[in-house]
C-alpha cells in the first residue's frame, strides 16, 4: 500500500473513500533515515525474509524453459495447481474440497480476497470486520462500496461477543463476517468453539463468511484449524483464503488460493475472467512443488519464527518493556510501554525509530481498537532483535534521566 499522499487524488470517486495511508508518515520517517545512511532494525514490515526452499526454484526454472509456458495462463489457475490445494486440505485438515469448483488459484491471498469484495458487495452492504485488522479487511469492501462495521478484536473471544451485541442491535445481519485467526496484527488465534459459534450464526443468520488463513502454517502451539472443519461449504457461505507467502517464504511470487462454497468461488472466477489471466505459468508450476514437495522447510521456518518470537520476549522483557509473546502469525502485539503510552502508537513509533534506528508499525494504523499498541513482524534475525532490545533499553534509560532531571 504504497501512495503517494502529495498528489491530490480526491476527485475520484473511490479514493475519497480512502483515508492517506497512517504508515505513510512512518516509511517516509525510515525512507530518510536510511537515505541519511543509518541502519534501521526493521520490524515494521511483515514481508518474509527467509528464502524460498530450493527445489520450489528449481522447479520455477526447469518449467521456465520448457515450450509453450510463456503464453497466458489459466485465470482460475492451472488444473494440477487446484489439485495440489486440494491435497493440501486434505491432509492438513481432513477437509475435501472439489478442485473444479471449490478451488481458485489466486495471486496472493490478497489479490483473491479483494476481487471477491468486489464480486460479491453492493453499495450499502454492511460487513462486520474485526478492529483491528489487517487493513484489506475493511478497505478491500470499503472499495467496493460497501459499509464496515468495525468490531473490536484485540482477542478472538471479544470479537465474537462484539459479533453477537451488533447482531443483537442491529435490524438485519450484515452481508459478511470478516474471520482471521491467526490474526495479523495481533498473532491471535481463536479456538475451535469460536469457530462452531461463527458457523452457526452465519447459517442461522444467512451470512457470508469470509475467513483469511494466511497464517495457517505459522504457530507455536496447537495447529489452527480451517473454517471448513466446521461446517461442509455447501451448508454454509464461506470462503477460505490461503496463502503460500509466509509458508514457504514466496511472498514475491504472488501465489495463494481461495476456496469454499461453490457459489462465492463462481463470483470469484467470473469477476477474475474479466480481469487476469492468472499467475505465469512456470511460478504455478513451482507452487505445485511447493505444496506437493516435502514439508521440513515448513517445519524449519516455523521454528526459526519462534525462536525469533522468545528471544524478542526474553530481550525485550529484560530491557523493561514487557511484550506479550504470540501463539501464532510472525508478529508480536506490544502495549506502549506504560511511560509512553500518552503519545499514542505514531508518536512512540517516529521516537523509536529516530532515537533506537528501530522500526514497527504503529497499532492505530489496523483500526482506531489498535491504538495503544505497536506491531513488530518477527523479520530480522536474532542477533538484530537482541540489538533492537540494547537500544530499546537505552533509549528508556535516557528518557528515565530526562524525566528525572
Ligand atoms: C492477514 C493477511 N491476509 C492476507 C495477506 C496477504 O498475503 P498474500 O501475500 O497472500 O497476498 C497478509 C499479508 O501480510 C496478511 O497478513
Amino acid at each position: 500500500m504504497q501512495t503517494n499522499t502529495e498528489i491530490p487524488t480526491d476527485e475520484f470517486y473511490r479514493i475519497k473513500r480512502l483515508p492517506p495511508y497512517v504508515f505513510a508518515e512512518v516509511n517516509k520517517l525510515k525512507a530518510q533515515l536510511r537515505a541519511d545512511g543509518q541502519d534501521i532494525i526493521d520490524f515494521g514490515f511483515g514481508n518474509p525474509d527467509l528464502p524460498t526452499p530450493q527445489h520450489v526454484i528449481d522447479k520455477l526454472i526447469e518449467t521456465v524453459q520448457k515450450p509453450k509456458v510463456t503464453g497466458y495462463s489459466a485465470s482460475r489457475g492451472i488444473n494440477g495447481l487446484r489439485q495440489a490445494c486440494s491435497r493440501y486440505y486434505a491432509r492438513r485438515f481432513d477437509v475435501a474440497l472439489d478442485p473444479e469448483d471449490q478451488i481458485i488459484a489466486t495471486m496472493g491471498s490478497k489479490e483473491g480476497f479483494a476481487n471477491l469484495a468486489q464480486a460479491i458487495t453492493a453499495p450499502g452492504d454492511v460487513i462486520y470486520a474485526p478492529d483491528p485488522s489487517y487493513p484489506l479487511h475493511a478497505y478491500g469492501f470499503i472499495i467496493a462500496g460497501a459499509k464496515i462495521q468495525g468490531i473490536p478484536a484485540i482477542t478472538a473471544e471479544e470479537y465474537l461477543a462484539g459479533v453477537k451485541d451488533a447482531l443483537a442491535k442491529a435490524d438485519k445481519p450484515p452481508m459478511a463476517i470478516v474471520i482471521c485467526f491467526p490474526s495479523n496484527p495481533t498473532g491471535m488465534m481463536a479456538d475451535r468453539s469460536f469457530y462452531e459459534e461463527i458457523v452457526a450464526i452465519a447459517k442461522a443468520q444467512d451470512i457470508i463468511i469470509l475467513s483469511d488463513l494466511a497464517y495457517s502454517e505459522i504457530y507455536f502451539g496447537e495447529a489452527p484449524p480451517s473454517i471448513f472443519e466446521f461446517a461442509d461449504p455447501e451448508d454454509v457461505m464461506a470462503i477460505e483464503t490461503i496463502s503460500l507467502s509466509k509458508t514457504y517464504s514466496m511472498a514475491g511470487w504472488r501465489m495463494g488460493f481461495a476456496v469454499g462454497n461453490r457459489r462465492l468461488i463462481a463470483a470469484l472466477t467470473r469477476v477474475k475472467s474479466y480481469l487476469d489471466y492468472g499467475a505465469f505459468t512456470p511460478i504455478q508450476v513451482a507452487a505445485c512443488a511447493a505444496l506437493d514437495g516435502p514439508q521440513d522447510c515448513v517445519e524449519e521456518a516455523r521454528e526459526i519464527y519462534r525462536k525469533r518470537r522468545d528471544v524478542l520476549v526474553e530481550s525485550f522483557g529484560r530491557a523493561g518493556w514487557d511484550i506479550p509473546s504470540p501463539d501464532a502469525s510472525m508478529f508480536a502485539w506490544a502495549p506502549l510501554p506504560p511511560q509512553y503510552a500518552h503519545l499514542g502508537s505514531v508518536e512512540f513509533a517516529k521516537l523509536l525509530m529516530l532515537k533506537a534506528g528501530v522500526a514497527v508499525s504503529p497499532g492505530v494504523g489496523f483500526g482506531e481498537n489498535g491504538e495503544g499498541y505497536v506491531r513488530m513482524a518477527l523479520v530480522e534475525n536474532e542477533q538484530r532483535i537482541r540489538q533492537a532490545a540494547r537500544n530499546m533499553k537505552s533509549l528508556m534509560q535516557t528518557s528515565e534521566t530526562v524525566a528525572a532531571e
